[in-house]
C-alpha cells in the first residue's frame, strides 16, 4: 500500500460525477459496439476512453452491458402527461429520455377551447387538461412540472383549426389560415420542432391540400419539420403519400410519415408498393418515417374503421364504461346490433384495431427511412401495449431474437436518426460534450412485456437511464430526481 502514491495521484486526476466503467458502448451511429468507460460531469458527457482515470462521485459497473443513447419517441401524445403525470413511467422504463409531443395535428397547444375538446383532441384529455392557450405558456408548463423526460414539441393543424373554425368539417378560409399561420409563426419562434397534421380524422378531413399547403409555409425559414398522420391509410394510401410529399416539397421541408402502415384487410401485402413510393420520393426530397412494432392500430373509435373481420377492442366508452377491455363484436352481439351500430352507440369510446399485417409492419419497421415512435395513448385507461413497450419490443423481439436488423441499427433508428431530423442538437449519440442522456440495458435480456390483456406493465432489461446527466431510473424504479427540459428545435441535418 502506498496511500500517498494514491492521493497524489487522484490529486492530479479530473473529477466528474459519474464513471460508467466497462460499457458495450452503442454510440447511436449504427456503429458496432465498443467496450469503452463514460465520464458525466453536469449535464453532460465529459469524456469517453478505456480505462479512464476519474475522481467520480458515483462509479458504476457496467460488466459489459449496452450503453446508448436514451431513446428518443418521435411519436406521442404525451402533451399533457409531461405535465400532469411528470414521472412519466412508461417512457422511462423503456429507456425513452426524450418525447415528442404533438402529433397527429393535436397538440395542447396554442389552444382555446369553445367546449370540449374535438375528437380526437379528446386523446389528450378533457376541457381541463387544455390550458395554454399560447406555445410559450406550455413551455413554461414543462419547466414548472420538471417531467423526467425531455420534451420537444410539434403543433398540430387540427389544434390551430379548432382556435380559428366555428366548424371543422369544412376548408378554412384565407383569414382563417393567416390566422393559424401567425400562431404557428410564433411557436416556431418559441422552439416548436414543426408543424404535424391529422388530415385522417374528422376534424382535418374537410381541410384541402392548399390549406395545409398554405399554413407550412413558415416552416423552411424556421428550418423546422411537417409529420403527418395521413389523410388515408388505406386503399387510397399512396395518393395521401403523394399529399405529404407534395406539401413538403412545394414547402421546401422535410416530410415525417407518422406511424406508416397499410391499413384494414384489403390493404395487406402493399407494404412493398409504399416502401417504393416512399423510397423515390426520398431521391428527391427530404422524406422519411415512423413505426410502431406491432400489427394494430389504436385511436379513438372510428365508424369508418369498423370492419366485422377486423378485431377491435374498446379501451373505453364515455357512454359505456362498463364495457372497456370488451371486444366489439362481444358488445354487439350483447347487444343485438350490428357492429356499426354498436360502435355509433358507444362514442365518444377509444378503441384497438388488429388490422396492420405483421408482414407489412415488420418490412416498415426494417426500412432505413423508419425511426421508432410509440404513439403511446397515456391517457387511456387500458392503453394499447405500445405505451409501455414499443422500444424494448424493438430491441428484443425484433432484433435480437427476429433478426430483423443489428442492435446497432435498432439503436441509430432510435437515437441519431432521430436527433438529427427533429433538430435535437447535442443529443442522439453518444459523444463527448454531448448531453448525458443514456440507457444501460442488457441485450440479451431487453424486451416488453406489456400484452393486450396486461397493457400497463414496464419492461424488462433495462438497468440505468441517465437525463441530463441525473439517474433517473434504475431496476428499483423511478429515482426521483426529474430532470428533463423543453428542448427547442436546434438545426435539422437530414441524412437520408
Ligand atoms: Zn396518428
Ligand atoms: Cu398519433
Amino acid at each position: 500500500m502506498h496511500p500517498a502514491y494514491i492521493y497524489s495521484k487522484k490529486d492530479k486526476m479530473p473529477s466528474c460525477d459519474t464513471l460508467i466503467r466497462n460499457a458495450s458502448v452503442l454510440d447511436g451511429t449504427g456503429a458496432d459496439p465498443v467496450l469503452l468507460d463514460v465520464a458525466l460531469l453536469g449535464d453532460s458527457i465529459c469524456e469517453i476512453g478505456p480505462s479512464l482515470e476519474y475522481d467520480a462521485k458515483i462509479t458504476v459497473e457496467a460488466n459489459g452491458l449496452s450503453l446508448s443513447p436514451g431513446f428518443i419517441d418521435v411519436h406521442t401524445h404525451d402533451d399533457t402527461s409531461v405535465i400532469l403525470a411528470p414521472e412519466m413511467l412508461p417512457k422511462l422504463s423503456q429507456g425513452v429520455t426524450t418525447v415528442i409531443v404533438g402529433n397527429c395535428g393535436i397538440s395542447a397547444s396554442p389552444v382555446h377551447l369553445h367546449g370540449e375538446p374535438p375528437d380526437p383532441m379528446n386523446l389528450l384529455g378533457d376541457a381541463t387538461a387544455f390550458r395554454y392557450p399560447t406555445f410559450a405558456a406550455y413551455v413554461a408548463a414543462i419547466s414548472d412540472s420538471q417531467p423526467a423526460v425531455n420534451v420537444g414539441a410539434l403543433i398540430g393543424h387540427t389544434s390551430l383549426r379548432n382556435n380559428h373554425m366555428d366548424r371543422l368539417d369544412r376548408v378554412a378560409t384565407g383569414d382563417e389560415i393567416a390566422a393559424m399561420r401567425t400562431q404557428l409563426q410564433e411557436a416556431l419562434d418559441g422552439g416548436a420542432l414543426g408543424l404535424s397534421s391529422g388530415l385522417a380524422y374528422l376534424s382535418a378531413n374537410a381541410a384541402s391540400t392548399e390549406e395545409v399547403l398554405e399554413l407550412a409555409q413558415p416552416l423552411a425559414a424556421a428550418g423546422a419539420v411537417y409529420t403527418t398522420h395521413m389523410r388515408t391509410e388505406t386503399e387510397a394510401i399512396l395518393d395521401a403519400m403523394n399529399e405529404a410529399f407534395k406539401i413538403g416539397r412545394l414547402n421546401h421541408v422535410p416530410v415525417i410519415i407518422s406511424h406508416l402502415k397499410c391499413a384494414g384487410i384489403v390493404n395487406w401485402g402493399r407494404s412493398g408498393e409504399v416502401l417504393h413510393a416512399l423510397e423515390e420520393a426520398r431521391d428527391s426530397q427530404q422524406t422519411g418515417c415512423d413505426c410502431y412494432p406491432y400489427a394494430a392500430g389504436s385511436s379513438t373509435l372510428d365508424l369508418r374503421q369498423v370492419d366485422e373481420r377486423v378485431e377491435i377492442t374498446i379501451t373505453w366508452s364515455t357512454s359505456y364504461p362498463e364495457v372497456a377491455g370488451q371486444s366489439l363484436a362481444q358488445i354487439a352481439s350483447a347487444w343485438n346490433l350490428t357492429q356499426l351500430e354498436a360502435a355509433r352507440r358507444l362514442q365518444p369510446a377509444g378503441a384497438i384495431y388488429h388490422s396492420i399485417s405483421e408482414e407489412d409492419m415488420r418490412r416498415i419497421l426494417s426500412h432505413p427511412a423508419t425511426m421508432i415512435g410509440s404513439d403511446g395513448l397515456p391517457n387511456d385507461p387500458r392503453p394499447h401495449p405500445r405505451l409501455w413497450g414499443t422500444f424494448p419490443r424493438v430491441l428484443g423481439r425484433y432484433s435480437r431474437e427476429e433478426k430483423l436488423f443489428s442492435l446497432p441499427e435498432a439503436i441509430h433508428k432510435m437515437t441519431q436518426m432521430p436527433a438529427q431530423r427533429f433538430g435535437l442538437a447535442g443529443r442522439g449519440i453518444i459523444r463527448k460534450g454531448y448531453f448525458a442522456d443514456l440507457v444501460l440495458f442488457d441485450p440479451e435480456k431487453i424486451i416488453d412485456t406489456a400484452t393486450y390483456t396486461d397493457p400497463i406493465r414496464p419492461s424488462e432489461g433495462i438497468a440505468s437511464v441517465w437525463v441530463n446527466g441525473v439517474l433517473s431510473y434504475t431496476t428499483q424504479g423511478a429515482t426521483e430526481n426529474r430532470s428533463g427540459r423543453f428542448l427547442a428545435r436546434g438545426k435539422t441535418t437530414w441524412i437520408q
